[in-house]
């Protein structure tokens, strides 16, 4: 049935659908559902017109492929072809808000384009089916969401770098079950953060490419007769291949469920930067700036850290998103069911509220000053410098395990006021454990190097580590991560303008 010229209603005799949908104006019932099915106390439950605002330009786009790759096919002629291609122009510029009252903007859509082309405005709808329009619109909406989203994190890591090369030798606390751990600086802290940042970014953009494939053309989902090319359908939509077993692409939603992850992977890293801050900002180690601080509306004197609690409260939304989704298609069965109509809300739902929270955290972070000295001087707090001195004894030959041990016993010691033991109260437990003087294996100097923050966060030069050197490498790295991603951004953001500007420049040959 590949020819299908003689079967175009604009220049022949109407079809079945012309048949079907004489009357273009019948009030309450929309032209493609007629009588059937148009009413009753189900009617608002079953309708997704109001959620598939969000798809209402992809459809158009998904419709305006569809109508040019029949009319190249020979499957509708061009007349008939332009003046769907027309009233498309003209449902776009009357909005989503003036269509028609139906089950979901597909129907509306083509109600609308019936009403003002007539029955000839129903063969729009050849070789195709709901099914595979609606998962085209999503994958198509859902990719220009992911790109905004890869921005705004890529974006947020910029940020981030910023804040860590003028804070390269800021040093703070680290901690870990949040009690004093080591001496870190900002800058490490912060960079920690761009680099799980950018794993979340690359999560997004292997889910890109499953999203950006083509289900149009697998009908229903047990294909057509019509000769339809789905590679040109591709081509105009911009899509990158031919999502190609039709009842697959009919009803898999399976490139939501591993975008919602990536989106959940990145709220729950968000929430880890949000918490630190928080409880940073509860030690005065963080000042925040007013825009990204709440007050009391009892307590004068409070400046909260009310942001970085929503982001972190955020996560919630992309988790729940996650789990909502996973539990609307868990044990759906080949090939559609009407639960998919419930499905995108959550990836939506999920990703905006995420994209927000990554601007507003890398916002809080990158206005925010980093108290040097408050820092400096918590960055002691708890003997935080005793892996550093165990790690010169051991760098002097004692086994680390001794070394370890002897600090311990020196920290045991310390009263209640002190932080650190001074050399004397070390050397004293050393020379019980080892049998020699301390000075036998680090000289006084090394050892009250140790004991300062400053010094020993510049002794951990390791590849990674927290030493302004190894902070510049990872910097450069980072950069370097960055300009890729931004690339990789751009080439995407290309391919996909090019196929909206080809999309139009086929449409207007039918003008
Ligand atoms: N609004 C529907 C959805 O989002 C469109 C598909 C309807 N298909 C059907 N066979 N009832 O899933």
């Amino acid at each position: 049935m590949s020819d299908g010229g003689d079967r175009d209603a604009s220049e022949a005799d109407g079809g079945d659908a012309a048949d079907a949908s004489g009357d273009a104006d019948r009030g309450d019932e929309t032209v493609v559902r007629r009588e059937r099915f148009a009413g009753g106390p189900a009617r608002s439950f079953l309708s997704s017109l109001a959620d598939d605002e969000r798809i209402f330009a992809a459809d158009l786009a998904v419709d305006r492929a569809h109508v040019v790759m029949l009319a190249e096919q020979d499957i509708v002629g061009r007349e008939t072809a332009g003046e769907i291609l027309a009233a498309l122009d003209d449902v776009e510029a009357t909005g989503h808000g003036a269509l028609p009252d139906g089950e979901d903007v597909h129907e509306a859509i083509e109600s609308a384009v019936i009403e003002r082309v007539g029955p000839d405005g129903g063969k729009m709808h050849t070789a195709r089916s709901r099914n595979d329009e609606v998962a085209a619109c999503i994958r198509y909406r859902l990719r220009a969401d992911v790109l905004d989203l890869i921005e705004t994190v890529v974006g947020a890591r910029e940020q981030l770098l910023d804040v860590a090369r003028a804070e390269r030798e800021t040093v703070m606390p680290g901690y870990t079950h949040l009690q004093p751990a080591q001496p870190t600086t900002v800058a490490h802290w912060v960079l920690s953060y761009e680099q799980a940042l950018r794993r979340d970014t690359a999560r997004l953009l292997d889910a890109y490419a499953r999203i950006n494939q083509n289900p149009l053309g697998s009908a229903a989902f047990a294909g057509t007769p019509f000769d339809v090319d789905r590679e040109r359908t591709a081509e105009l939509l911009g899509f990158d291949s031919v999502a190609e077993n039709s009842m697959d692409a009919s009803a898999t939603r399976d490139f939501l469920v591993e975008t919602t992850s990536a989106v959940a992977t990145l709220a729950t890293t968000l929430s880890g930067l949000a918490e630190d801050v928080v409880v940073m900002a509860s030690k005065g180690h963080v000042d925040l700036h007013d825009d990204y601080s709440s007050t009391s509306s009892i307590m004068p004197q409070k400046k909260n850290p009310d942001t970085l609690e929503l982001v972190r409260g955020r996560t919630g939304d992309a988790v729940a998103g996650l789990n909502g989704l996973l539990t609307n298609l868990k044990g759906q069965p080949r090939a559609y069911n009407r639960d998919l109509q419930r499905a995108g809300r959550h990836a939506w739902d999920a990703i905006d509220s995420v994209t927000e929270s990554v601007a507003v955290a890398a916002g809080a972070v990158a206005t925010a000053d980093w108290p040097a000295e408050t820092l400096e001087a918590a960055a002691s707090d708890g003997f935080a410098t005793a892996t550093g001195v165990a790690d010169l004894l051991a760098m002097a030959g004692v086994p680390f395990r001794t070394a370890h041990e002897v600090v311990a016993e020196a920290a045991a010691g310390l009263e209640a006021d002190e932080d650190a033991p001074d050399y004397a109260a070390l050397s004293a437990v050393a020379e019980d454990a080892l049998g020699d003087p301390l000075s036998t294996y680090v000289d006084r100097e090394a050892l009250e190097a140790a004991l300062d923050p400053v010094e020993s966060v510049a002794m951990r030069d390791s590849r990674g580590g927290p030493a302004p050197d190894a902070v510049d490498a990872q910097v450069s790295t980072a950069e370097d991560a960055v300009a890729i991603d931004d690339e990789a951004l751009a080439d995407r953001r290309r391919a996909v303008d090019r196929a909206d500007e080809r999309l139009r420049t086929e449409v207007d040959r039918y003008a």
